[in-house]
């Protein structure tokens, strides 16, 4: 079974810009790829940390040591590379880093002193780490020992592949994506709710890949009822992400198989501060508490930031129409995975069915990011365009 990092990778702008077919030597850009790949051995097991990937080169430009932060609380990339060195020189080396080298005594030690200790004479970061404890005092404190700083190689790419950790420290919320399946005639269901399947199983092997890059997956309580959905990685190798079901009344109905799994993966059931809905009683599911609104809705952005507090930084939202059109109407969604199939259906539900626009030029717009296929399917992520 194919990996799921592998599989999304493949698909990825890390892999688009065409870097690995550059054989023009260790490029700066080459080597901070290298490191980003390596970043994404980290994906279900670091966050609420970034995905970090690191690698040591000799002056003369081979490698001698790489590593990554594999999980949370685990030696961070600069220590596993430097560790990888395995007593080789590294006086004069350069290390290549996704994100800002820490310089604060955390559950390890700061990765600056490390790299100051190792004369190493260079350092090459993508992007600086938005963490208040470090913010630019880690490039500071390398570069007041002497060492050569350079900051912003592969910036987008690094910044999208900890979109999550970004969104939480940046915006205080977590990143909002969606994926939906469409017939050509953009309906998400037939009238009666029916909806399994509209893609073929490449295209759900896409999905598959996708919970697996992120935090949590998110569905609503018509999703629950219609589709009684697992939301786990089955098609794909990789960690199953948290599974939240926004259902503050219809709760959870019985047989349902997200419950029945919740011992074995964390499940989340989204209620308000007085409901009792079924299942809220359940021991293996986790209760988040919300104030509702005079028409019992709970504020979509008020949840993507309690969200970040109970450690979840990327969201994925699975449907159905009435949560997208929510998250939609809030102006929320960072980016949307659309899976359009071949056939029609008719008269049936919309994804965004009860999305009100504030106005025509106000309506939401998208970028396209990536066009693939997938057996007979096309799929398009896109991106909200601010
Ligand atoms: N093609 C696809 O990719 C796809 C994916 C998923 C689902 N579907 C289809 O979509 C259909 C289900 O869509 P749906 O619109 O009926 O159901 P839904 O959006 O899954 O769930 C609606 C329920 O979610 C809760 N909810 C949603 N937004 C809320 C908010 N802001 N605040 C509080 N509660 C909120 C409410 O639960 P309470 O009732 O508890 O208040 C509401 O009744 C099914 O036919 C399913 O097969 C298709």
């Amino acid at each position: 079974m194919q990996d799921a990092g592998v599989y999304l990778f493949s698909h990825s702008p890390i892999h688009q810009s065409g870097i690995f077919v550059c054989m023009s030597g260790n490029t700066d850009k080459h080597i901070m790829r290298r490191a980003l790949k390596l970043a994404l051995k980290g994906r279900g097991h670091v966050s609420p940390n970034p995905r970090v990937g690191a690698v040591i080169t000799a002056p003369d430009g081979t490698i001698i040591g790489e590593g990554c932060h594999t999980h949370f609380g685990g030696l961070h990339a600069e220590a596993a590379a430097l560790k990888a060195c395995d007593g080789k020189d590294t006086r004069g080396a350069t290390i290549y880093v996704n994100l800002e080298p820490c310089c604060f005594q955390g559950k390890t030690p700061p990765c600056t002193t490390a790299i100051i200790k190792s004369g190493i004479r260079r350092v090459v970061a993508a992007v600086p780490d938005p963490d208040p404890r470090v913010n630019g005092r880690g490039f500071a404190a390398l570069r007041e020992a002497g060492v050569r700083v350079e900051v912003g190689v592969l910036a987008d790419e690094a910044r999208h592949l900890n979109r999550g950790y970004f969104s939480a420290r940046e915006r205080g919320r977590a990143w909002c994506a969606v994926k939906v399946a469409l017939s050509l005639d953009g309906k998400m269901a037939a009238l009666d709710g029916e909806s399994k399947w509209i893609t073929g199983p490449e295209a759900r092997k896409l999905t598959h890949a996708l919970r697996a890059d992120h935090d949590a997956v998110m569905v609503g309580a018509g999703t629950v009822r219609h589709d009684n959905p697992q939301l786990t990685v089955r098609s794909v190798r990789g960690p199953s992400p948290a599974r939240i079901i926004l259902a503050p009344h219809f709760g959870i109905p019985p047989g349902c198989k997200l419950a029945e799994s919740a011992a074995q993966i964390r499940t989340i059931l989204v209620t308000t501060e007085t409901a009792d809905p079924p299942g809220a009683d359940d021991k293996t599911i986790e209760l988040l508490r919300m104030k509702e609104n005079k028409f019992g809705m709970i504020d979509p952005e008020e949840l993507l930031s309690r969200l970040v507090d109970f450690g979840i930084q990327s969201l994925l939202i699975e449907g159905g129409s009435r949560v997208l059109s929510s998250f939609m109407q809030a102006d929320l969604i960072d980016e949307i995975s659309v899976g359009y199939a071949p056939s029609v259906i008719g008269q049936g539900i919309s994804p965004f069915e009860d999305f009100n626009p504030v106005s025509w030029s106000g309506r939401p717009r998208f970028r396209i990011a990536r066009i693939k296929h997938y057996g007979e399917d096309v799929v398009i992520t896109y991106n909200r365009v601010t």
